[in-house]
C-alpha cells in the first residue's frame, strides 16, 4: 500500500515562497490500476518524483507497504520495489538498449527473446532498436518508449509511469494502450499512471484528480470520469466567465 500523507513541498525564489503541493494525502490499495490526472502544472509530476526520492519533499510523509520512505534515497527505493518513468526521459550515451533492458531485468543473462518482447510490447520494431545507443540520436517518442519498456522489464510492485503517451504515435499508442490494459489484468503490481489521455483513464481502477497541489477529486473511475467528461472538476480560478469576450 501506497500512503501519502500531508506531504508538501514549498520552493523559495525572488519573488517569496510557493507552495508546489500543498498538505497532499492519499492512499493506494495494493494491485490498484490508478490514474492521475489534472491540470498542468498542477502538482502531478512533482508528487510522482517525490515518492520515486527525485525530489525531496518539504513536509509530510510517504509509506511504501508500511515502510517509511520520505527520506530514502531513489536507489533505496528501487530496492523496494518503487519505480518511476520520467515525463521527459534522460539519454544515456553509450549505453545500449540491451544494456538497460539487462540492468532493469536484474537478469545479465536476458536473452535476446525476452529483450526483444519488451520492446515489442511499447510498439519498437525490436530488433531495429535492441543494439542501438541510448543517446542523442533516438528521437522523443523511441526514447519514452524505450523507458516504459525498462520499467516493465523491472517488474516492480510500484510502477509510476509520468505521461507515458507524450510524444507517442497513434499505432504505437494502441500498442501501449494494450500492454497497459494487459496489466490491469494481471494484477501484479500497483500502476499510478500519469496521463491526460481518456483510453489510459478509461482503464483506470480510480481516478486522482490533482489540482493546485491538492488532491481535487479521487474516487472510483465511474464516479470521478464523468465529470472530468463534463469538465466540472477543473476549472481556472483567474479565467471566470464572461473574462473572454
Ligand atoms: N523546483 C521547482 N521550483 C519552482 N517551481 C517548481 C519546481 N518544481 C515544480 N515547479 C512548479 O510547480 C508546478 C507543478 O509542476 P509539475 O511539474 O508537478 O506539474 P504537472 O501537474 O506535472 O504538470 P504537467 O501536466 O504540465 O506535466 C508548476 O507550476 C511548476 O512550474
Ligand atoms: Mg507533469
Amino acid at each position: 500500500m501506497l500512503e501519502i500523507k500531508n506531504l508538501s513541498f514549498r520552493v523559495e525564489d525572488e519573488n517569496g515562497e510557493t507552495d508546489i503541493l500543498k498538505n497532499l494525502s492519499l492512499t493506494i490499495a495494493d494491485h490498484k490500476f490508478v490514474v492521475i490526472t489534472g491540470p498542468n502544472g498542477g502538482g502531478k509530476t512533482t508528487l510522482a518524483k517525490a515518492v520515486m526520492g527525485i525530489t525531496a519533499p518539504t513536509g509530510g510523509t510517504i509509506l511504501w507497504n508500511g515502510t517509511d520512505i520520505t527520506h530514502m534515497p531513489v536507489t533505496e527505493r528501487a530496492r523496494l520495489g518503487v519505480s518511476y518513468g520520467f515525463q521527459q526521459p534522460p539519454r544515456f550515451k553509450g549505453i545500449k538498449v540491451r544494456d538497460l533492458l539487462e540492468l532493469a531485468s536484474g537478469n545479465e543473462a536476458l536473452s535476446h527473446e525476452e529483450g526483444c518482447q519488451y520492446l515489442t510490447r511499447v510498439g519498437l520494431c525490436a530488433n531495429d532498436y535492441i543494439d542501438r545507443e541510448v543517446d542523442a540520436s533516438l528521437s522523443g517518442g523511441e526514447l519514452k518508449r524505450i523507458e516504459i519498456a525498462t520499467i516493465l522489464a523491472r517488474k516492480t510492485g510500484l510502477m509510476i509511469f509520468d505521461e507515458p503517451e507524450a510524444g507517442i504515435d497513434l499505432w504505437s499508442f494502441a500498442k501501449l494502450t494494450d500492454t497497459f490494459r494487459r496489466l490491469q489484468e494481471n494484477r501484479r503490481s500497483t500502476l499510478l499512471i500519469i496521463s491526460h489521455q481518456e483510453r489510459i483513464i478509461d482503464l483506470a481502477d480510480e481516478i486522482v484528480m490533482i489540482s493546485d497541489g491538492s488532491v481535487a477529486q479521487h474516487g472510483p473511475k465511474d464516479e470521478i470520469f464523468p465529470k472530468i467528461l463534463a469538465n466540472t472538476v477543473t476549472g481556472c480560478t483567474y479565467m471566470r466567465e464572461g473574462d473572454v469576450q
